[in-house]
């Protein structure tokens, strides 16, 4: 893109070269033009911000509003105004947000997730053996990483995992770029209902999870919960449980496989592993676009002036990459030991499956590596069909062989 393009003009996304790395725009932007503004694809404009300590400001200032409802919130997607319009509670400020976050956050505590690892394995080994069974190329993101993603997730909330194709086709209409905003009321409509039929099956026959509980101690008339609000908060997390998670184990497991002796280094000292995993979170930070938020007043940000009602865009790629903050960014560097990325957010907001996700990708990645030495991507890495443009960045399919 030109030095020239007057800011409204420029049009957003931004468009990646490397698949693996953020726009190499967000580089200029952040040089030059720290706080910058962009026209957005469902219209409107918001400021785009790329240095770290800017994006922390804005992810931890009440200054800046997470609040889906106040009229100009930023959307990248078109059928995201309508969820917007009753958002679940990463869409809300405190104390509407903590009220729902504290009902949580016993759940996804290390404590809690601890006792879910062995599951975990069980159901990565259960997975390998199927896959393993197959004859390659196989396509990892259907043999494996959805469905480990959704395995986990359905446990925890009590979602039967026989329903998962259904919300998986679901959910994905909600996060993809290319769907219309038919079709996303379509499939929100169908997620709708079909979470409305399964509080009913949980308040007739409780279970031992996390849908049960909520049910059971939170839901009108026993506790404060409409069941509107439990509704959404449950698709809430099974969405962000289930896409996040696998984009992370596909383009992991690419970005790996791309730097053999990254993965050697790992192979040879298993005690990476967490250190690992927080540079490929660094470094892919998948959840690149959606932290999106809205000035509640007038403030200024590196400079420039961004009065109260406009849109920001906290670019966690943007600040993931910042060299002031991790020397040498393009570099995927197994050793670098950092653990203050923003690839889960920051302040109130920052991801409540933090500690799910990790252990999820420290169990993937350490069983994959071990069952399979001689994996490798089957087609080349720049033909893979990857998710520009979605909220979580990722690659549609990996075709895989050993
Ligand atoms: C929030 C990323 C996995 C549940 C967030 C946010 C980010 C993020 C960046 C902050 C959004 C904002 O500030 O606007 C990721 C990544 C994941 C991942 C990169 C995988 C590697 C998960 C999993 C769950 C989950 C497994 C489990 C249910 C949530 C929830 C929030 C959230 C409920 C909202 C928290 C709040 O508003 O208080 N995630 N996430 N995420 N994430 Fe994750």
């Amino acid at each position: 893109m030109s030095q020239t393009t007057t800011p409204d003009s420029r049009s957003f996304p931004l468009r990646r070269q490397c698949p693996l790395a953020p726009p190499p725009e967000y580089d200029r932007l952040r040089a030059e033009e720290p706080v910058s503004k962009v026209r957005l694809p469902t219209g409107g404009a918001a400021w785009l911000v790329t240095r770290y300590e800017d994006v922390r400001t804005v992810l931890s200032s009440p200054v800046f509003s997470a609040d889906g409802t106040r009229p100009g919130f930023p959307t990248l997607l078109p059928g995201q105004a309508q969820v917007l319009r009753r958002p679940p509670f990463i869409r809300m400020d405190p104390p509407q947000h903590s009220f729902y976050r504290r009902m949580l956050i016993q759940e996804f505590t290390l404590k809690r997730i601890k006792t879910m690892r062995p599951g975990i394995q069980a159901s990565v080994n259960r997975l390998l053996d199927d896959l393993l069974a197959m004859t390659p190329p196989v396509d990892l993101v259907e043999a494996f990483a959805l469905p480990v993603s959704s395995l986990v997730i359905c446990q925890l909330l009590g979602v039967p995992y026989d329903d998962h194709e259904f919300f998986q086709s679901r959910s994905k209409v909600g996060v993809s770029g290319q769907s219309t905003a038919e079709q996303f009321a379509a499939a929100l409509g169908e997620l709708r209902a079909y979470m409305d039929g399964l509080i009913t099956r949980k308040q007739q026959e409780p279970g031992d999870d996390l849908l049960s509980k909520l049910v059971t101690e939170h839901l009108e008339p026993v506790g404060e919960l409409r069941r509107d609000e439990l509704l959404m908060m449950c698709l809430m997390l099974l969405n962000a449980g289930h896409e996040t998670t696998a984009n992370m184990i596909s383009l992991g497991t690419v970005a790996l496989l791309e730097h053999p002796d990254q993965l050697a280094a790992l192979r040879e000292n298993p005690e990476l592993l967490p250190d690992a995993i927080e540079e490929l979170l660094r470094y892919l930070s998948i959840a690149d676009l959606v932290t999106t938020r809205i000035a509640a007043e007038e403030t200024e940000l590196s400079g420039t002036r961004i009065r109260a009602g406009e849109g920001v865009i906290a670019l966690l790629a943007a600040a993931d990459w910042d060299p002031a903050v991790f020397p040498e960014p393009e570099r995927l560097d197994v050793h670098r030991g950092n653990r203050h990325h923003v690839a889960f957010g920051y302040g109130v907001h920052q991801c409540l499956g933090q500690n799910l996700a990790r252990a999820e990708l420290e169990i993937v990645f350490a069983t994959l590596f071990e069952r399979i030495p001689a994996l490798r991507v089957a087609v080349p890495v720049d033909e893979l069909p990857y998710k520009h443009g979605n909220l979580a960045y990722g690659v549609h399919e990996l075709p895989v062989t050993w």
